[in-house]
């Protein structure tokens, strides 16, 4: 009989996050809180114009102010070797980066673009002396609004070079057959531009250690395609410039892109040859480290009277600035989520002289989801159906853009799951139906989508004497506890305790990774993280001695500082060692590194994905259902239950993955009552600069969100059966509540945020 205790299994286990302590108790130490000898501070000036030139700039005053250390201009600035120049490719992918060179010229293309930083021996003097600097501008005309400008929309040149590149028209079918259809609607929707302000503000610690050396203790979502950006920014090799991001206090994917900031204080820490510490304003947060940008919608539909669907054309116009193109998948969700022999999408972009945007939580697909859910909501009231089960009619058992089977998908169990506890039978078809008092009462739904993407990743681990171990991953966490995630999963390969193993990550010396984003972390990083412990495992077997040697690796186990080989009567140990008796085989790690003259053993290992989305077509899925209550009077719109299912394969860690579902649907809410920041065109500032103007939901605008898991693995993305949460979590959000304040009200509000005027 097989003696040793059953490990208790980890993965799925609701753990408390690995590094909750240092996070409530101030011990974890973000970007703004290194200390470093010889310390100075940077603030940066912004242009108070929106477009134009800079004619004169008068830093005097502000270079005679106490404590100042250098006032960096375009007049002075040392132009950093490989500056890359302006407009020479702006359809490169935005995740490679393509920092704003600051101080390059006298060219002001947005608002509060940097003009100047001031470094000084404190914050409160860099501070004080930047409201010295007095800037000239000779103004130019501005265009800051994107329904002004839609006449020149156009395809974005990544397209217009590749037939094959995602944002290029697509076609199924007949073009734009939903005109002729039996039952049709075309519907124009709006989304305002949103921001994803973190708690944390973007900040950046710059060091060069040497003429040619560089460490950043940096905000990113990405410590390596910050490396790269910056290194070759500087022409350095990449292994000269270190990035350290071990906290990162949200990002939302604001963090995703290297920005101007980052640029300026590197460039000021050579300036004054000493480390310089440069954090944002919640102001400027709004005006140059992106957001979601604003966007025009157009998605007409037709379906047979028995709730088919024959046509949809999806149209959309999203903004981007005029130094870069930035471009999202808005329209993905449109050619896959339902059955449809026609479909049509068109995706252009205007540019602006604003900042640029960039991917915000759920990015496009958030986006395209309002317009393609909220007409799905609006064409089932046409057929007088109820909108699950017209969903439910046009579902697709297999991928109708790619043509291959999903690898999994358990949407419709989802479906059941939130329908079931939301009460989707207390719904009325018939808007205004239910009442309590002043208050109407709706339900809504809405669908997410989002690619279970996978990178490579490599992670390294390392048996140390004292029986822990150390995992090493160059990846970050942004929040959703990577770390929890990724202990838990070497705690299962291991077979020990969580307690003794340690997950290092957010150092760009650590071996390679993806950047956090687009849901993707997990599916690649628990590959690594698990063939590494496997690797781990099977360095010890060898090491271990004959005796190990030709057991399998899932036999062998670490407990209590030893390596132990199970005797599991199973026949696998080989007779002549003489243990058909004895419970197991013991050595100890230290026996082992002693024997082997060894101070440890390590593996590291590289995992990354094989032929499988050849074959199939992998997705998350979500639904969203909400409850509101819309007060007849006023407008107030209260969110009193969210319930959000999602398929995302595998649940490592039941706690994070609720967290991080709970935390997108809380996002969602936002972005259907409240977000908005607006510019004020005339001038091209942005008018909403702090959050008593921008409104996000706080715990009482929130209601206790449920959240189910179908938990099912996926064979096919990664050998745990994850697909990625981060985004569907949003995705899907703003539509459920948006058709909720319908089926209460009977009113369609199609540009968000659906705020109390918009009811009354
Ligand atoms: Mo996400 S928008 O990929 O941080």
């Amino acid at each position: 009989m097989n003696e040793q205790p059953k490990p208790k299994k980890q993965i799925g286990a609701p753990m408390n996050r690995v590094d909750a302590r240092q996070k409530v108790t101030g011990a974890a130490t973000y970007s703004a809180e290194y200390q470093l000898p010889n310390m100075t501070y940077a603030v940066l000036v912004g242009s108070t114009v929106t477009k134009g030139r800079l004619t004169g700039i008068d830093t005097k005053a502000a270079e005679r102010a106490p404590g100042v250390l250098a006032v960096i201009t375009h007049l002075n600035a040392p132009k950093p070797p490989s500056p890359k120049p302006e407009g020479k490719d702006p359809s490169q992918p935005q995740t490679q980066g393509n920092p704003l060179q600051v101080f390059n010229d006298d060219k002001i293309r947005f608002n509060d673009q940097p003009i100047a930083v001031v470094v000084a021996d404190s914050w409160e003097r860099a501070r004080y002396a930047a409201g010295l600097v007095q800037a000239q501008y000779a103004k130019e005309a501005h265009q800051t609004n994107l329904e002004a400008n839609a006449d020149k929309a156009f395809l974005p040149t990544a397209a217009k070079k590749n037939p094959k590149h995602p944002m290029n028209d697509y076609q199924r079918g007949q073009v734009d057959a939903y005109k002729t259809g039996a039952v049709k609607l075309e519907s124009e929707y709006v989304i305002p531009t949103e921001v994803h302000h973190p708690m944390e503000l973007q900040a950046i610690t710059a060091h060069w250690e040497a003429p040619d050396r560089l460490t950043l203790y940096d905000k990113t979502q990405g410590t390596l395609a910050t490396r790269r950006d910056f290194a070759k920014q500087w022409n350095l090799p990449e292994e000269n410039v270190k990035v350290i991001a071990t906290y990162v206090g949200g990002a939302f994917g604001n963090a995703l892109h290297s920005w101007p900031h980052e640029s300026a204080a590197i460039l000021a820490a050579k300036v004054v040859n000493r480390p310089v510490k440069l954090m944002l304003t919640r102001e400027q947060m709004f005006t140059m480290v992106g957001y979601r940008p604003y966007t025009w919608q157009k998605l007409g539909m037709s379906a047979t009277p028995d709730g088919k669907i024959t046509g949809i054309t999806h149209e959309s116009i999203g903004q981007t600035s005029t130094y870069e193109e930035f471009t999202e998948a808005t329209l993905a969700q449109t050619r896959m989520m339902y059955q449809s022999p026609n479909v049509t999408t068109r995706y252009r972009l205007a540019a602006l002289d604003i900042g640029s945007p960039i991917w915000m939580r759920g990015p496009g697909e958030a986006t395209g989801a309002f317009a393609l859910e909220s007409a799905m909501d609006e064409m089932a009231y046409l057929l007088n159906l109820d909108p699950l089960e017209f969903r439910l009619r046009n579902y697709t058992d297999e991928d109708p853009e790619k043509n291959k089977p999903w690898s999994t998908k358990f949407l419709k169990e989802c479906y059941k799951l939130g329908a079931d506890r939301i009460g989707w039978s207390k719904r009325q078809l018939k808007p205004g139906s239910l009442r309590d008092g002043d208050w109407l009462i709706g339900y809504g739904m809405g669908v997410g989508t989002f690619g279970a993407h996978r990178g490579a990743a490599t992670v390294g681990a390392q048996l140390l004497p004292n029986g822990t171990v150390l995992l090493q991953c160059a990846t970050t966490d942004i929040g959703p506890g990577t770390g929890t995630a990724m202990t838990q999963i070497a705690a299962d390969t291991l077979g020990i305790s969580p307690d003794k193993i340690k997950f290092e990550l957010g150092n760009s010396s650590f071996p390679k990774a993806v950047t956090q984003g687009g849901s993707s972390t997990v599916n690649s990083v628990g590959p690594a993280t698990q063939e590494a412990c496997l690797a781990l495992k099977d360095k010890l077997r060898t090491l271990a001695g004959a005796a190990f040697s030709t057991a399998k690796a899932e036999d062998i186990t670490f407990e209590g500082g030893q390596t132990v080989m199970r005797n599991d009567a199973n026949g696998k140990l080989p007779l002549q060692i003489g243990l058909r008796n004895n419970p197991s085989v013991k050595v100890s790690y230290s026996d082992i590194l002693r024997q082997n003259g060894q101070q440890n053993v390590s593996a590291t290992v590289e995992a990354k994905p094989g032929g499988e989305g050849q074959k199939y077509s992998m997705y998350s899925f979500s639904v969203h259902f909400a409850e509101v209550r819309v007060h007849q009077l006023t407008g107030e719109v209260r969110v009193s239950k969210l319930v959000s299912c999602a398929d995302a394969g595998t649940i490592v860690n039941e706690k994070t993955a609720g967290n991080q579902m709970k935390g997108g649907a809380v996002g969602g809410i936002g972005m259907a009552l409240m977000e908005h920041a607006r510019i004020d065109d005339r001038f091209g500032r942005y008018v909403t600069k702090d959050f008593a103007d921008y409104h996000v939901p706080v715990h009482a605008d929130s209601p206790a969100v449920e959240v189910a898991f179908v938990n099912q693995p996926d064979p096919h993305v990664n050998a745990l059966g994850t697909k990625g949460i981060g985004e569907i979590a949003i995705i899907g959000v703003a539509p459920a509540i948006a058709n909720a304040v319908f089926n209460a009200t009977g009113k369609r509000i199609r540009e968000l945020p659906i705020t109390p005027d918009k009811l009354i």
